[in-house]
């Protein structure tokens, strides 16, 4: 009878044993080779989401082990200089990952800033351009008016009064776009306009509540204005909500803002799933909120409507901090 050898198979080595391995090998013999190992390690470790503290740990007990073995003050000393090397090259990709994402940040910031330029142009152009133009058909309306008999101007007077409100409402949505308040006054006044008007027109109660007073750095509060506009946008739009409560608050040396609706909900990750289905506000808001050091988390589920929570570290909010206009 034939005794079958099963051949045992080799497991791959662990993140801690290759780590050793080759600062074991850098420290013998160092050498480019063995660096080279330590910066695949690094990026390892970036792909398996080690934290700097697991390395920075396993380096330290790697050390601890092979100082208690050396001999002498010389190999001591080799050793601790070997062992900051092997660090330094394992994290290189850490570093490397992080300017990247500074630079992504950058990026995000410099985008932001041209996109308000653009709705700066946008909310002037509605304003000034579509005003001039509204009040050109006024005047008209004017000439036409004093041919008429009385019956037909009394027509043209109902066409005036639906024109005036075109052109308050125009002022309005220019104002919302870019409120000027938001220069002038900052996030929080310029958020109750905006409630005070998304209320009007959508036919709903927006409640704002805060206990929060002074500016923020105006990168900031122009995000923040985005965020909680998109959000009033959703609401409206998507969530069919008779009410929507805004609260500001700072918790834990955090700025919190949370925005609850009770409109119908949604499910977040089959919306987030279906490239239909997702659109460009809830990733714009993450984006803006990225760029200025914050996050949003979404809470919402079918019938139980939707809450919102931004959250911004309060060195990114600092009201006292330097406003960079
Ligand atoms: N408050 C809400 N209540 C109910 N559903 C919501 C709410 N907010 C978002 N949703 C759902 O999530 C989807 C994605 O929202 P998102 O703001 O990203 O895109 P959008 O509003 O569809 O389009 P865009 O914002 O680009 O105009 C919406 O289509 C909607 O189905
Ligand atoms: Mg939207």
């Amino acid at each position: 009878m034939k005794t079958a050898t099963k051949r045992k198979r080799k497991t791959p080595a662990t993140f801690g044993e290759e780590y050793r391995s080759a600062f074991d090998e850098y420290a013998r013999d160092g050498g480019e080779a063995a660096l080279g190992r330590a910066y695949e390690l690094g990026r390892r470790a970036i792909t398996e989401k080690k934290s700097l503290m697991e390395i920075t740990s396993l380096h330290h007990q790697a050390l601890h082990g092979m100082l208690a073995e050396a001999q002498g003050a010389a190999r001591h000393q080799e050793l601790l200089t070997a062992a900051a090397e092997f660090l330094a090259e394992t994290l290189s990709p850490y570093e490397m990952a992080h300017r990247g994402v500074q630079d992504a940040i950058g990026a995000l910031r410099q985008l932001n800033e041209t996109l308000e330029e653009e709705i700066k142009r946008i909310a002037y152009a509605v304003h000034d351009e579509a005003g001039q133009l509204l009040v050109a058909v006024h005047l008209a309306l004017v000439e036409v008016a004093r041919e008429l008999p009385e019956r037909q101007k009394e027509q043209l007077g109902r066409i005036e009064e639906l024109l005036k409100q075109v052109e308050k409402q125009l002022r309005r949505y220019s104002h919302e776009l870019r409120p000027t308040v938001l220069d002038d006054l900052g996030w929080i006044p310029a958020i109750r306009f905006l409630a005070e008007g998304v209320a009007k027109r959508g036919g709903l109660s927006v409640k704002v509540k805060t206990a929060v007073t002074g500016r923020l750095p105006s990168q900031v509060e122009i995000a923040l204005y985005r965020v909680i506009q998109e959000a009033l946008t959703n609401a409206t739009k998507h969530a069919k909500a008779s009410r929507v409560w805004i609260w500001i608050g700072r918790q834990n040396r955090m700025l919190k803002c949370s925005i609850e609706d009770d409109g119908k909900g949604f499910d977040i990750r089959a919306t987030q799933s279906d490239r239909k289905r997702r659109g460009l506000g809830l990733s714009g808001m993450r984006e803006r909120l990225n760029a200025i050091g914050g996050t949003l988390s979404i809470d919402s589920a079918p019938g139980r409507g939707t809450k919102l929570l931004i959250q911004l570290p309060t060195e990114a909010s600092n009201a006292n901090s330097h406003r960079a206009r």
